[in-house]
């Protein structure tokens, strides 16, 4: 086994789910320890469709916890109230309030369009979200395309933002986006960063934009000026032509790559009357180049 190389004889049956990006895994069981050949095949999968939806999973968060470890680091959450759990490095994702009680409020960062914890130095590789419990309908999860944006650019704008390079900051990603702001121990643990604007990728070598809401401003630029162009660029990379919206079924466990998407959580459910919980594990990155 060790020896096979994975390519089309992936140990698992995959079909695309868009045009453009993103496709469901059957006959694969996370739960069960993998050997090398599996996990070269569902990164090797990934580099391919960004989006890999794994179909039927029953994923205690040990098991999730132990299937994400094949794949490199996991990262504990910089917000401490995510780290109280039975596996400290599974991290809730869920609209509940303190009584247990559906609620708006709960993680509302992720309606915002980002990238997993680009504001580190060495940012998220790849994210695995597990479907726990899932609203009657809606509760959406949307992806847009960094590397197919940044390949429609005209070439002159390529050429244009070619040496950028951006500042990426829990602290200004928290005030933007309407969360409770970063306490004084996040911001000790998550210091600004800066990365550049077109990323390339650590597998495939594309090129892609590497934005979203934890951008703070562009190196040595106005903030203004900054924020303007951030703004110009996301506007663009998320238009419906680059997006895959991903509507969730009981059992999967998607997986997503951090380098090449941005995503966001998708406010149509009531948020108010109905409890959607997943469980979200992350593997530590490269520093992006
Ligand atoms: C996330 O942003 O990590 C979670 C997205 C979601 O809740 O759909």
């Amino acid at each position: 086994m060790a020896n096979r190389q994975p390519a089309e004889d992936w140990p698992f049956e995959i079909s695309p789910l868009s045009p453009l990006m993103a496709a469901a895994v059957t006959g694969f069981d996370a739960a069960t320890p993998i050997d090398d050949f599996a996990r070269d095949s569902i990164l090797e999968a990934l580099g391919r469709f960004k989006v890999l939806v794994l179909r039927n999973q029953d994923l205690a968060p040990a098991a999730q916890a132990a299937f994400t470890r094949r794949f490199g680091e996991l990262e504990p959450h910089v917000n401490r109230e995510f780290r109280g759990n039975a596996v400290p490095e599974v991290h809730p994702v869920n609209n509940l309030d303190e009584d247990g009680k559906p609620a708006r409020g709960r993680n509302i960062g992720n309606y915002s369009w980002h990238t997993d914890k680009s504001y580190m130095p060495r940012p998220s590789l790849a994210t695995m979200l597990y479907a726990v419990t899932l609203p009657p309908a809606g509760g959406d999860t949307e992806f847009a395309d960094m590397q197919a944006a940044y390949a429609a650019l005209p070439e002159r704008r390529k050429t244009e933002l070619a040496d950028i390079r951006i500042v990426h900051s829990w602290e200004r990603s928290r005030q933007k986006n309407g969360s409770r702001l970063a306490t004084a121990q996040e911001i000790l643990d998550a210091p600004p960063v800066t990365h550049p604007l077109i990323r390339t990728h650590p597998m495939t070598g594309l090129k892609g934009l590497y934005i979203g809401n934890h951008t703070s401003h562009v190196e040595g630029w106005p903030v203004d000026k900054g924020e303007a162009l951030l703004q110009e660029l996301e506007d663009f990379a998320t238009q419906d032509r680059f997006v895959y919206r991903h509507r969730w079924q009981s059992g999967d466990m998607v997986i997503w790559d951090n380098c090449s998407l941005l995503h966001r959580a998708v406010d149509n459910y009531d948020i108010e009357a109905h409890i959607r919980i997943l469980n979200r594990t992350v593997v530590r990155g490269s520093v992006p180049i």
